[in-house]
């Protein structure tokens, strides 16, 4: 099986470059490579196309503030949190945020700064009555995340906003997983996103500082981005990242409606899996799961054709033990019996139902595959399961759907015309003369056509699109 052929579920470390993105950004690393600093009209012509793109990034934000470039979430996360403190400011954390936050403030510490770290409950959110308790009456610093990346919950990050602001504190969010996906947190001071978790290109994050907040830079040099961020701007970065933040922004209403689809069948079919976080507080975009006797070790050296994470991706590879499971109470015993994954608006459910597939038949030695029917107006879908070696004719009356197979595959009817989606038709073996024939007689067949009771199912087929035709049928079984 070729690397593009698994079964992606880790959407929380990474997403797809969107094509949007892609176009975006091509013109920038031909014809267009000049310098967007430079004073000639080249120049300029490339610095308007950054604005262009900072503004795309900045209509996601709430108004009121500037987005800053930077490398990535990380690099903006070290510059709001090294750039608005010194070493005698008091910092307060959640203990489930990500290591670019937890391991800036604790460098802070080590130059004298006060770090407070706020527990979370068990179900991953944080604790606001302890919070209220731990936090002394002047801060400088409140960082809390929006979306977990690891089990992804939601914080309150306004009412935290609230709290940082009534200590006379800043309010710092790290909204990476939430960019695009939720509203951005309205009253937070300072915002860290990255471009490569929304579609857009890896290598570029911003910042969103809210007007009349103060940063020193973190690099020195030629003054470009405001005096934050000295070095040349990538205008292919900076386009791409505008072109995914404007697919975000307008998918975002459809995205939310998939993504909820996805959770949906997702909770059912790991229904007996005990959820980690809250279930209500949480972006549906994220399942993290884990059962007693299974080691996610391996787990995954079992299923290699499917792509999911065992904890961060940044952190996965380091051995180290997951401090959010540990925030949320887990033994690490218990957070070895992980299964986390992630989807996101370019996965499609045809995709996770195989990835769930293919967990069964590891667990069970059977060879049970996954055919998608799809009604003519793509509208409505059906994800049935199937033996390899079953009739697809066969399985489509089996699910109650409207093939009518009246000559019983001798080929006389065409009543068992199924249109097959174009991903998949060369999978198929090539269709006999007879059956071209008889294609040809069928009113509304296309060149993907095919007589479905001449198709037998083999395990090449797992996860096999089939659309209905529809002139003549209804897919009121659909
Ligand atoms: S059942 Fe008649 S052609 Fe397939």
């Amino acid at each position: 099986m070729s690397l593009t052929d698994a079964t992606y579920l880790d959407y929380q470390a990474t997403t797809r470059l969107a094509n949007e993105a892609f176009d975006a950004m091509l013109p920038y690393l031909n014809a267009h490579f000049w310098n967007p600093h430079s004073a000639h009209k080249l120049g300029r012509a490339v610095a308007a196309s950054v604005e262009n793109a900072r503004d795309n990034v900045a209509a996601l934000m709430p108004p009121g503030g500037r987005v800053v470039f930077t490398s990535g979430a990380t690099e903006a996360l070290n510059l709001a949190i090294k750039g608005s403190m010194t070493p005698t400011s008091i910092i307060a954390v959640s203990a489930i945020e990500h290591a670019a936050v937890l391991d800036t403030a604790d460098w802070l510490a080590g130059q004298g700064a006060t770090v407070i770290r706020l527990p979370v409950t068990p179900d991953g959110l944080l604790d606001l009555a302890a919070a209220e308790q731990l936090l002394p009456d002047r801060i400088d610093l409140l960082a809390v995340m929006q979306v977990n990346n690891e089990i992804g919950t939601i914080q309150p990050v306004e009412a935290l906003a609230e709290m940082a602001h009534a200590r006379g504190g800043l309010f710092l969010c790290d909204a990476v997983q939430g960019y695009g996906r939720l509203p951005a947190p309205a009253n937070a001071d300072m915002v860290a996103i990255s471009a490569h978790k929304i579609h857009g290109p890896k290598g570029i994050g911003a910042l969103w500082v809210r007007d009349g907040v103060m940063l020193s830079p973190l690099i020195h040099g030629g003054g470009q981005e405001q005096g934050l961020r000295s070095g040349t701007l990538s205008p292919a970065l900076t386009a791409g990242f505008g072109a995914a933040a404007k697919v975000a922004l307008a998918r975002m209403e459809d995205d939310a409606r998939h993504v909820q689809h996805l959770w949906q069948l997702a909770i059912k079919h790991f229904s007996d899996w005990m959820i980690n976080g809250s279930v209500e507080a949480r972006y549906k975009g994220n399942l993290n799961i884990r059962r007693d006797g299974l080691d996610v070790a391996r787990l995954m050296s079992e299923v290699r054709d499917v792509a999911f994470s065992a904890g961060s991706a940044c952190a996965s590879g380091s051995g180290r033990p997951s401090h959010v499971l540990r925030g949320i109470g887990l033994s690490d015993a218990q957070a070895k019996k992980l299964y986390p994954f992630g989807v996101g608006p370019l996965y499609d459910a045809r995709r996770h139902h195989i990835g769930r597939r293919n967990v069964k038949r590891r667990r069970r030695g059977n060879f049970m595959i996954t055919v998608n029917f799809i009604s003519h107006d793509g509208e409505t879908e059906k994800l049935v399961q199937a033996q390899v070696g079953d009739n697809l004719l066969k399985v489509a009356q089996a699910a109650g759907l409207p093939l009518e197979g009246t000559c019983e595959g001798q080929m006389a009817c065409s009543t068992c015309h199924v249109i097959i989606d174009k991903l998949w038709f060369d999978k198929l073996p090539r269709a006999s003369e007879d059956e071209e024939d008889m294609l040809d007689l069928a009113s509304g067949a296309r060149r993907t056509s095919r007589l479905s009771c001449q198709i037998d199912l083999t395990a090449e087929l797992d996860g096999l699109v089939v659309h209905i035709p529809t002139e003549s049928r209804s897919m009121q079984g659909v």
